[in-house]
């Protein structure tokens, strides 16, 4: 079994559908150990029980550094074995320490056709720039925010009559695809 760690900050719908994919055991080989999280209180912690998986929240303002917070966390990492972190909704920049240690073995899911879009709000950007097509991105990570090397993307249309949330929702359910089916390829 490979072991890995999924990192949300927010709602976490993609860290429940690819446990959901892992538990109807379309990724064979694959176990999730924790859900990892930088806040209290999100939706992803509630997912996380009802599917039983073990959450550990550790929020960045208690600890003196993002080095110390890192380090808190490989702690919990190596304690548990995990060879991959799979970001999915984490909205932080990875540090030194984190990269140190998984450089090549971490991946992000970014919901634009990168490098279109990188950072916040990348699908109100794609929606106000009068582009006809968006996508969503798995790439491994580096210290950038949104800038390492791309795997793989998928692409959608954006409509002349969408709204955002009709291009959310049809981003989101093209990324409950594309995550899996990468995942599967490259966590091996
Ligand atoms: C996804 O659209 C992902 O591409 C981006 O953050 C969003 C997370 O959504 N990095 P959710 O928390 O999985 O619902």
């Amino acid at each position: 079994m490979i072991k890995i760690a999924i990192f949300a900050s927010g709602s976490g719908s993609n860290f429940e559908n690819i446990v959901n994919h892992v538990q109807k055991g379309d990724l064979l080989g694959i176990e999730v150990t924790a859900l990892y999280t930088d806040k209290a209180g999100v939706k992803c912690i509630e997912r996380a029980e009802k599917l039983n998986i073990p959450v550990h929240i550790n929020q960045p303002k208690d600890f003196i550094s993002k080095s110390s917070y890192e380090q808190h966390l490989l702690k919990l990492l190596s304690n548990e074995g995990v060879q991959w972190i799979v970001l999915a909704g984490y909205m932080r920049l990875v540090g030194e320490d984190l990269l140190h240690a998984y450089e090549g073995r971490m991946l992000n899911i970014h919901p634009s056709l990168l490098p279109k879009y990188k950072g916040l709000d990348a699908i109100g950007q794609a929606f106000e720039s009068g582009d006809s097509v968006t996508g969503s991105t798995v790439h491994y990570v580096d210290s950038g925010m949104d800038t390492g090397e791309i795997i793989e993307q998928q692409q959608c249309d954006i409509r002349t009559d969408d709204t955002k949330e009709d291009l959310e929702e049809r981003v989101k359910n093209l990324e409950y695809e594309l995550y899996p089916r990468v995942i599967a390829k490259i966590i091996k």
